[in-house]
């Protein structure tokens, strides 16, 4: 599926979010704590956007490796980037040494993941002791009117919109679906420290509670290799 919508995938993105997805990402990397001359990991990269925001973050000293399990999403993240590395893996099972980076993320990744707890065991596995594990996923609004008016615009509108621009509407009918099912707020914080020992694990929504970032900071005292 996700290799079928890869050449449209970003302007979809684009589309359906109105640009709000490139925020989105720039607050993630904030939340990431990252800085110069820090590596970083972005597991489930599909084309790339998160891993090149942390390039910017993390500058020429720094290094981000990119990871997917889709062979066509990371053949156009390769073709958008410079200077990072991309590579086909799946996230739960990263083909990384124990704490081998500072920080690794993953965004509208998670609820696609087979096993989203082996998934973050993995990134908190390669991510060194006192380095962050940032996740984005999509949440639902608190506030009652916001949050009918955006399952609304979820369900009649989102699968037309990602079907005209992709030719994949199916696609878009799982996004809407599997975004509805997915735990978030408290419930993937739980789902969080099922997977990993975290020191703390910080909650923040993004525009009403559309989508959530979750940032834990990994406990084990591993200096990064
Ligand atoms: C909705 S896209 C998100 C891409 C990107 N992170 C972004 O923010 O635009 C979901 C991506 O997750 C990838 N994916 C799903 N399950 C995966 C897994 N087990 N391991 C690695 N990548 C996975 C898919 O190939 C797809 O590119």
């Amino acid at each position: 599926m996700f290799a079928s919508i890869a050449p449209r995938y970003d302007r979809a993105n684009t589309v359906m979010s109105a640009g709000v997805h490139h925020w989105w990402r720039r607050r993630a990397v904030r939340w990431a704590g990252v800085r110069r001359g820090d590596a970083v990991l972005d597991c489930a990269t599909g084309t790339g956007d998160l891993a090149i925001a942390f390039r910017r973050a993390v500058g020429a000293e720094g290094r981000v490796v990119g990871t997917d399990f889709t062979p066509e999403m990371i053949a156009l993240a390769r073709a958008k980037a410079q200077n990072i590395t991309f590579e086909v893996a799946d996230v739960t099972a990263l083909p990384y040494d124990d704490a081998s980076f500072d920080a690794a993320s993953i965004a509208f990744g998670i609820r696609n993941v087979g096993d989203p707890v082996k998934g973050i065991a993995e990134m908190a596995r390669v991510v060194r002791g006192g380095g962050r594990v940032v996740v984005v996923e999509f949440g639902k609004p608190r506030n009652r009117i916001i949050r009918w008016a955006y399952e609304k615009y979820c369900r009649m509108f989102l699968p037309r919109l990602g079907g005209a621009v992709t030719g994949k509407r199916a696609a878009y009918e799982y996004l809407e679906l599997s975004a509805a099912r997915f735990p978030y707020g408290e419930e993937f914080v739980a789902l969080m420290r099922r997977a990993a020992d975290f020191a703390s694990i910080e909650v923040v929504p993004l525009t009403f509670g559309v989508a959530y970032l979750y940032v834990g900071v990994t406990v084990s005292a591993n200096t990064r290799r």
